[in-house]
């Protein structure tokens, strides 16, 4: 199989299946944390529960089957537009973050564009237009 072929293999398999989703998900938690604009939001949160509902929703939306539905991720970031102050340049933070943690694991250029355009097709649903 080749490596990057997007039409053969989901970006899921190409991240390297579960182990490769898992050590992603630890390092982008990490970097998220150690943000100087998100630590913020995740200074209450159980990390462990959310990073493994991430890993499940990544497993999703990264394995072609987006079966996620909007209503939850809006559910899941409403508090947090409403009393946290969550904005549309936040989001745009998570995606460059996404995009440097995909680099520091050295996954090709094209892999994370890729991985970077399937979350950002979520923005309107984190963060539904009023
Ligand atoms: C593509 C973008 C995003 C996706 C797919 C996503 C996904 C999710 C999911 C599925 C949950 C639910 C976890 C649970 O119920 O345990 C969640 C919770 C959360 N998300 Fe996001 N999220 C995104 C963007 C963001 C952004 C930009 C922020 C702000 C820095 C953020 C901060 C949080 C926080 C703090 C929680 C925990 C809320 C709580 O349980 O009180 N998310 N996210």
């Amino acid at each position: 199989m080749r490596p990057h072929d997007t039409q053969t293999s989901s970006l899921y398999q190409q991240l390297g299946g579960e182990a490769g989703v898992q050590t992603f998900v630890g390092a982008l938690y990490f970097n998220l944390l150690n943000d100087e604009h998100l630590s913020r939001f995740f200074a209450d949160v159980d990390v462990a529960r959310v990073m493994h509902h991430q890993e499940v929703l990544l497993a999703e939306l990264l394995g072609g089957e987006d079966t996620s539905s909007g209503l939850v991720l809006a559910e899941a970031h409403h508090l947090l537009i409403l009393s946290q102050g969550l904005r549309e340049w936040h989001f745009d933070v998570l995606l460059r973050i996404v995009e440097r943690t995909l680099k520091d694991l050295n996954v090709s250029s094209g892999l994370t564009a890729a991985v970077v355009a399937r979350l950002s097709a979520k923005r309107r649903a984190v963060l539904p237009l009023k």
